[in-house]
């Protein structure tokens, strides 16, 4: 029930996939959002904070979904699904998994660039690491929002890949993604 079989994905992987994807989205808003203000709008610090918060959070879980996938099994296409549009699939799941390693990362180093650690819920502090590199907020700052629109317009496609396994393909490629199936 917790773990994926071969035909389908566990409660775990499923909480993560939508719990993630939630988060995905609200960050991409807030970010959108945020930049928009100025210094003296009410919201100004307490959207980036929000933001960074949630973001080092979504890090967490990133890293945990990497050992929990890499730990554990990975459920097979579903049977007569087309082996290119799989092939594309898979590796759009793969960029999925770059692009918000390489956001999350640029989004560390967009927020330490001037030395300052990283307040996560004003629960503890993720430190910054020296880097010394010139223009450094400037670089990771485009890098995180090249990689967030990126990332937002390959999910759209992976979105309507899955709507179109429910409703055209009529398979079970989207409600083994909602709750785990039992083997067939
Ligand atoms: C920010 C939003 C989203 C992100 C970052 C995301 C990311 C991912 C990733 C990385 C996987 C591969 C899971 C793995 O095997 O490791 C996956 C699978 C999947 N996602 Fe999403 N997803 C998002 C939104 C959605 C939405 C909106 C839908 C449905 C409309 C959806 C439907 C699915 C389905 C059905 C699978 C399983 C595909 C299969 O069995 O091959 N995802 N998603």
């Amino acid at each position: 029930m917790f773990k994926n079989t071969q035909s389908s994905y566990g409660l775990v992987a499923i909480a993560l996939h939508w719990l993630m994807a939630v988060m995905v989205l609200g960050l991409f808003g807030l970010g959108l959002y945020m930049v928009e203000l100025t210094y003296y709008d009410s919201w100004y610090r307490g959207s980036m904070d929000l933001h960074k918060s949630v973001g080092i959070t979504l890090a967490a879980l990133l890293i945990f979904r990497f050992a929990w996938r890499a730990l554990g099994t990975q459920p097979k296409p579903v049977a007569g699904s087309d082996k290119l549009i799989n092939a594309i699939a898979h590796s759009a799941h793969l960029v999925i998994y770059v692009l918000l390693l390489g956001i999350v990362i640029s989004g560390y180093l967009i927020s330490t660039a001037d030395g300052r650690s990283i307040e996560v819920f004003t629960l503890f502090n993720i430190p910054a690491i020296e880097l010394s590199v010139e223009n450094q907020a400037d670089i990771a700052g485009k890098v995180h929002y090249w990689a967030a629109c990126s990332l937002i317009g390959l999910v759209i496609l992976h979105a309507l890949g899955a709507l179109k396994h429910h409703f055209i393909d009529k398979d079970k490629t989207l409600i083994r993604m909602i709750k785990p199936l039992k083997d067939d």
